[in-house]
């Protein structure tokens, strides 16, 4: 964190003597992809000449004018101005800006208003925080968004948020340039839009009785007896689609078909395909209640899709299609005969069939479709656009078919997961997507070439709000993660660099304290996870992006407090041979909030002794025995039956095998080209261990989607066993292994590291 303290130095001197740096601190966040900082600054004159180019220009600089309490002289004559705000039409990005502050003044283009917005947002954050603008760095920026597609969603349907909460959100993403607000409006557990034609929707559907307390894995399932809903009218829904498109925000809206529509159901049960649920649903989950395809139900979903065109001028409408089981229609003798009729052979063709239906409904209006990964099942129209969620595959499915593909896979940008260890935080659906995780992600898999690869439009993150019950925790669940995400989003896997981002990130914080965000306090960084240690001491560098907080610790495995030892400087750890200890440390800001524990386990170890090869006898690479057995847990494994063996040059999943429901034991020999900690990555879906002679590294078992866990061991230098286990239970599939040699960094494995 070395340019953290530069950059601190910088504001106080800029505090203390009131002299203006030489460079003030850019911490623009999302990083632009060119930027050029020059000795000296810009005094931004309280009465500047500014030419803007048309009514919209001058509304954008106006924002810029507002915070630096600045007064313009709007002049029709571009060589008179300080300020040029204009039209080129030189970037190849719709969205892209030229931004330049030098001595005499500033100049913005763009290509187009949102590029000029965008680039107004980026000089917005060179301003400081609670204090008068006064000067600007001088800089030349050059910047464009990597994904046209820079998605946030947020569920209204589960929880009910008010409009000045939208706008709020929509005025964050904004300024962090996320151009696509996602707005998901019906549910099992309410209705949230207004539409005239069928009133009961709101009248019935916006309310429900009352709402689960606590998990729902707490058994008995307890309830808090309180009516909850609400819901939008038109007017507001137009006033929130005004206000996105000032911003140059798309809303997208979301109308759950032909499942996850119990509230609509309850209104209106003539469109259920048996007589419809008893009551708007209080508990969350999937239900099994589903419209039935009859045609008045397309009369009926035709009708409520004209109305929600008709508000949102967007491309886009998103029809759901998630999580619709079967059942109903299975026992449904219209729906039978229904699928007997048109060929169907099975339900999930019927819902590709449901779903095409609606489409022409959509199409007809101009406009497109976009649905869950659901919707590839039982066959996908070629113009629909899909939205991966159970992981990539089905995003990459849809990318080699030809369709487009807005990336929103679970393991990286569910922001209803948790951001730290579960019991130090408020209860959340599961899951653990902490910043650096959100930070690492990139919407391009490797799995497709490049032709596919332009088919992936953006990425998304998502935000459920079963567990979220206020705007406070959308805020916490959303910041800083969404940041983050800006950085995957528009920045670009080429220009990402996660210290730079924590760095930056810190100049952010206050501002969204100035923005009254409650935002999640980063732990302080520092710790290993699961670290090992040869030496009987060691020493740890903590340190804290939070300004001027102070670090308490503990080494006793208790969480620490305001009366927590303070670390300084270092902090010096003594631990005998085979002994574990559990480091915790939080930061404490100035203010006195206290952010979670960051965790650090360490174990000291003695060097894993070297195998004796007997003349070579087990070298030959890595060989994989396969089974073909639905398993749950690793442990399984050994004691099935194999059914075949491969031999790998790397721990992968055989090419031979292609299809689900597997489980592999890799074994064979790792070369240690030195003694040292050895730390391994192990990214599996689904479970997996990684054991080395008979100490396990890396256990990474259960039933879960594309994840990494990481592990150590101290080796000697020479062969040791190697032994992985993996098993894939269905869905997505995959199996991974890295490594950092001692001094090393990060990299993939060869065939040349097994004997
Ligand atoms: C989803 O999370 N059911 C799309």
């Amino acid at each position: 964190m070395k340019k953290l303290s530069i950059l601190l130095v910088a504001d106080v001197l800029f505090a203390c003597q009131a002299e203006v740096p030489s460079e003030i601190p850019i911490a623009i966040i999302p990083l632009p992809q060119e930027i050029s900082q020059q000795k000296g600054n810009y005094e931004i004159p309280a009465n500047p000449m500014v030419y803007a180019q048309g009514e919209e220009a001058k509304r954008i600089i106006q924002l810029f004018l507002e915070a630096t309490n600045t007064e313009a002289n709007f002049t029709e004559d571009a060589n008179a101005a300080d300020w040029k705000i204009m039209i080129s039409e030189e970037s190849a990005n719709k969205e892209g800006y030229q931004l330049d502050i030098n001595a005499d003044g500033v100049t913005l283009k763009a290509d187009s208003h949102a590029g000029l917005f965008y680039g107004v947002q980026s000089a917005l954050q060179l301003l400081p925080v609670n204090k008068p603008a006064q000067h600007l760095p001088l800089l030349s920026i050059s910047d464009s968004p990597a994904f046209s597609w820079r998605g946030m969603h947020l569920d209204v349907a589960r929880h009910f948020f008010p409009i000045e909460f939208i706008k709020k959100y929509l005025d964050m993403m904004a300024m962090y340039k996320m151009n696509r607000f996602h707005w998901h409006l019906t549910e099992d557990q309410g209705w949230r839009i207004e539409i005239k034609k069928y009133p009961l929707l709101t009248e019935k559907g916006a309310w429900r009785e009352e709402t689960l307390i606590g998990h729902y894995t707490d058994q008995p399932h307890q309830f808090d007896g309180q009516r909850h809903g609400g819901f939008y009218t038109q007017a507001e829904v137009k006033e929130i689609v005004a206000y996105a498109a000032q911003r140059y925000i798309t809303v997208v809206p979301e109308i759950e078909m032909p499942g996850h529509a119990t509230a609509a159901l309850f209104a209106y049960p003539e469109f259920a395909t048996d007589e419809g649920p008893d009551k708007v649903a209080t508990l969350w989950g999937v239900f099994d209640d589903i419209f039935s395809p009859e045609e008045k139900t397309f009369v009926f979903l035709e009708d409520v899709l004209n109305e929600v065109m008709d508000l949102f001028p967007g491309e886009y409408i998103h029809i759901g299609g998630d999580e619709a089981p079967k059942v109903k229609w299975e026992q449904s003798q219209y729906t039978q005969e229904l699928m007997k009729r048109e060929g169907l052979a099975d339900e999930f063709e019927l819902q590709s069939w449901f779903i095409r239906r609606v489409e022409k409904i959509i199409n007809a209006r101009g406009k497109k479709l976009l649905g869950w990964d659901e919707i590839l099942e039982g066959g996908l129209s070629p113009t629909a656009t899909v939205m991966s969620w159970r992981g990539e595959a089905g995003g990459i499915e849809a990318a080699k078919r030809g369709n487009d593909v807005v990336m929103t896979p679970g393991f990286a940008l569910y922001f209803d997961h948790y951001q730290g260890a579960p019991q130090f935080e408020p209860t959340a659906i599961g899951g653990l997507t902490t910043l650096a995780d959100v930070y690492k992600y990139h919407p391009l898999p490797t799995e497709i070439n490049a032709e596919e690869q332009a088919r992936i439009l953006g990425a998304q993150a998502n935000v459920w709000t079963e567990y979220i019950p206020t705007t406070d925790q959308v805020e916490y669940m959303v910041f800083p993660r969404m940041l983050a995400l800006s950085e995957v989003v528009w920045s670009g896997a080429d220009k990402k660099d996660y210290a730079d981002f924590q760095d930056r990130l810190a100049h952010h914080l206050p501002l969204l304290d100035a923005k009254d965000i409650n935002y999640r306090l980063p732990e302080p960084v520092g710790l290993g996870v699961n670290a090992v240690q040869m030496e009987s001491s060691f020493e740890l560098v903590l340190s804290t992006i939070l300004p001027n907080a102070e670090i308490r610790y503990t080494l006793d495995g208790t969480l620490p407090d305001q009366n927590s030892a303070v670390y300084s400087e270092s902090l010096e750890i003594e631990i005998p041979m085979d002994a574990s200890l559990k480091v915790m440390a939080i930061a404490i800001s100035l203010d006195g909030r206290q952010s979670a524990p960051a965790i650090g386990n360490y174990t000291r170890q003695a060097p894993l002794p070297a195998v004796q090869m007997e003349d070579g006898a087990m070298a030959g690479g890595l060989t994989a025995q396969f089974f073909k057995q639905n398993f749950r847990t690793v442990s399984q494994i050994e004691e099935a039956e194999p059914v075949t063996e491969y031999k790998l040059s790397v721990p992968q999943i055989p090419v031979e095998v292609t299809g689900s429901v597997f489980g592999l034991n890799i074994q064979g020999i790792f070369i240690a080209r030195e003694a040292g900690i050895y730390e391994f990555e192990l990214n599996s879906d689904d479970g997996s261990l990684l054991k080395m002679g008979k100490r396990e590294v890396i256990n990474h078992d259960g039933l879960h989607g594309p994840s990494s866990k990481n592990g150590q061991i101290v080796l000697e230098q020479g062969n040791h066993l190697i032994q992985i286990l993996y098993f894939d239970a269905g869905g997505g599939r995959g199996l991974k292994l890295r490594v950092k040699e001692p001094n090393g960094s990060w990299r993939e494995l060869t065939e040349k590291d097994f004997n």
